[in-house]
């Protein structure tokens, strides 16, 4: 099977200043991806490592960089998935916890579990030996919830804002994986979960038909559970880039919802869709020499 990654980085109205970071961060984390990938590494890996350089990429709103809840603290959801087992890990709503992708692999690795929230979440995480960091906030979006905090105003629309993070590949084996991780939506009440922890919303892998990674109004993108819309499209033979279209076009549709999608399917095709403004995206394929990406 020919290798490939295709990576997000949130579909949203990506202001000018952040377009080339967006860039920039996207296609490294795809150039990443793929030379794990290309070192014999899994699909499962490869996502893995995607999420977390850009969790570790302050543009974006995952890990360092997430947008602050309403108390002024960061909360974070992210989940993971391998099509082959259909084995996933999430954790909701954890604190303090540098790469939240990492410890959703650790609750599909090391637990009976697939989803644990808040401070149970935070416990797990010390039982498993990570760092419990003192803030991730950065500036940006301290003075961001300055803003809101004098405004009282619980969110903006999601075509203002949505820098969650994705990623999806398919390893020389055939092996697909998922992974998504997010610092949800500016001044969301504290316990709030959005779609991206939760398996067939924000993400879904299955070697039967292929995998996906979402981003958007997690409100929206819940209610028709959109990964798994996109699975299901797959199933019924449309290719990628029509499963992603046909999704979209559903959320549009059905409950005038806004956000965007990255498929590979059991092919290892490429597909993505968004009715955003923009949605930051990068891919490569086994045989390409650097990501295609954009934003
Ligand atoms: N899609 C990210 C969120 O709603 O939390």
């Amino acid at each position: 099977m020919k290798r490939a990654v295709i990576v997000h980085g949130g579909a949203w109205k990506i202001p000018k200043e952040l377009q080339k970071p967006s860039r920039k961060g996207v296609k490294e984390s795809a150039r990443l991806a793929m030379k794990c990938l290309m070192n014999n590494g899994s699909a499962l890996d490869a996502v893995e490592l995607a999420v977390r350089y850009l969790e570790d990429n302050p543009h974006f709103d995952a890990g360092t960089g997430s947008v602050l809840n309403a108390e002024g603290e960061v909360e974070l959801d992210a989940a993971i998935m391998e099509g082959k087992t259909l084995n996933a890990g999430a954790i909701a709503a954890v604190r303090n916890i540098k790469n939240p992708i990492s410890l959703a692999r650790s609750v599909m690795e090391n637990s009976n579990y697939v989803l644990l929230v808040g401070r149970g979440a935070n416990k797990f995480a010390t039982h498993q030996g990570y760092e419990i960091f003192t803030s991730l906030k950065v500036r940006r979006e301290t003075e961001r919830w300055k803003r809101l905090h004098k405004e009282y105003k619980e969110t903006m629309k999601f075509s203002e804002i949505g820098g969650t993070v994705g990623a999806v590949a398919i390893d020389a084996t055939g092996n697909i994986a998922a992974a998504t991780s997010t610092g949800g939506v500016p001044f969301k009440p504290p316990g709030r979960v959005g779609d991206s922890c939760l398996i067939g919303s924000g993400l879904y892998a299955d070697n039967e038909v292929g995998g996906v990674s979402a981003t958007g109004d997690g409100e929206s993108i819940m209610k028709i559970a959109l990964s798994k819309v996109v699975c299901e499209y797959l199933g019924k033979g449309l290719n990628a880039e029509k499963a992603a279209q046909e999704s979209v076009k559903l959320l549009e549709n059905r409950i005038d919802g806004r956000g965007g999608v990255i498929v590979i399917d059991k092919g290892g095709d490429i597909g993505l869709s968004y009715n955003t403004p923009k949605m930051a995206c990068a891919y490569m394929k086994e045989g390409m020499d650097k990501p295609e990406s954009q934003v």
